[in-house]
């Protein structure tokens, strides 16, 4: 597939999807959201890929925001639609992927971009980064999420003093907050992050996907983590990968998991 506003590219297992509006420092306006939707569910349903990295192109920014040309003039239903529509094709479409998701935070992850970042399984970022959710100082509020996501990575006070001060935190401060996991030099970004993605990629895929929909069954409104917990566990018992995870063990090699 080819695409106007992002690359994807896929080797050793790994897609990287980088956002790729330079000029625009990267930010997220329609036509970017539904390409950034079509090239993760096709990564998704891609059996070589394993582990889908985010990054954005440029030494500045991850993402710099929602394009706020696009929706300077919205009324109210428009605003409305904007933040329903981008959730379901991006942030909660992310969020909720099998294939795990890392950011790769390369600079300003602002508005949409730290959202973006936060519905990613995990953060690693580099030096330059800069993050923080500056929509009250446009005059409203996070819409694809930060408001939820935020305050459960990292914290209910930090959160609401990032918010309403649209403020910026470093990436040292954010690895102090939890919002990151790593830090690294702006030129290792990508090797590292690989190098995580590489860990993840020895396990059992389809244990890593019961594992997300578990994690995440704790943040759904109605729904009890822990049977879905038991659900996933005991699913995980009917699998190939499970047959051969335990056989290499008691085998004393390393598995080969089929992914199924
Ligand atoms: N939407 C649309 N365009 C954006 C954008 C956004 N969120 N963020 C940056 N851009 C554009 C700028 O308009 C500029 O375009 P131009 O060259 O055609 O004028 C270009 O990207 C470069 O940005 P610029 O502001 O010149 O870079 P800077 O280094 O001086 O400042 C920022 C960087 C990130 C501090 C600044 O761009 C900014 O505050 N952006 C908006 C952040 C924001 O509020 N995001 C939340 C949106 S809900």
């Amino acid at each position: 597939m080819t695409f106007e506003n992002i690359l994807s590219e896929t080797s050793n297992g790994i897609t990287t999807i980088t956002i790729n509006r330079p000029k625009k420092l990267n930010a997220l306006n329609k036509a970017t959201i539904q390409e950034l939707h079509e090239a993760l569910e096709e990564a998704n349903s891609d059996f070589d890929t394993k582990v889908i990295i985010i990054t954005g192109s440029g030494e500045k920014a991850f993402v710099a925001g929602a394009d706020i040309s696009e929706f300077a003039h919205f009324d109210v239903k428009n605003g409305q639609k904007l933040a329903a529509k981008g959730q379901e094709l991006l942030f909660d479409f992310v969020e909720n992927l099998s294939t795990p998701v890392i950011a790769a935070v390369n600079g300003f992850a602002l508005g949409g971009g730290l959202e973006l970042a936060m519905s990613c399984h995990f953060r690693i970022a580099s030096t330059n980064a800069k993050m923080g959710l500056p929509e009250v100082s446009l005059g409203v509020i996070p819409g694809y999420g930060g408001t939820q996501r935020l305050p459960q990575l990292v914290g209910k006070g930090r959160a609401m003093e990032m918010i309403m001060t649209a403020g910026m935190i470093d990436a040292n401060q954010a690895l102090e907050y939890g919002l990151v996991n790593h830090v690294t030099s702006e030129e290792d970004l990508m090797s590292f992050t690989e190098k995580i993605a590489s860990k993840i990629m020895r396990n059992s895929s389809v244990a890593i996907k019961s594992a997300i929909k578990a994690i995440n069954a704790n943040y759904k409104d109605g729904v009890n983590g822990y049977q879905v917990e038991i659900e996933q566990f005991g699913a995980s018992f009917g699998t190939e990968d499970f047959k051969e995870g335990t056989s290499a063990f008691l085998e004393k090699r390393k598995a080969d998991f089929p992914g199924e």
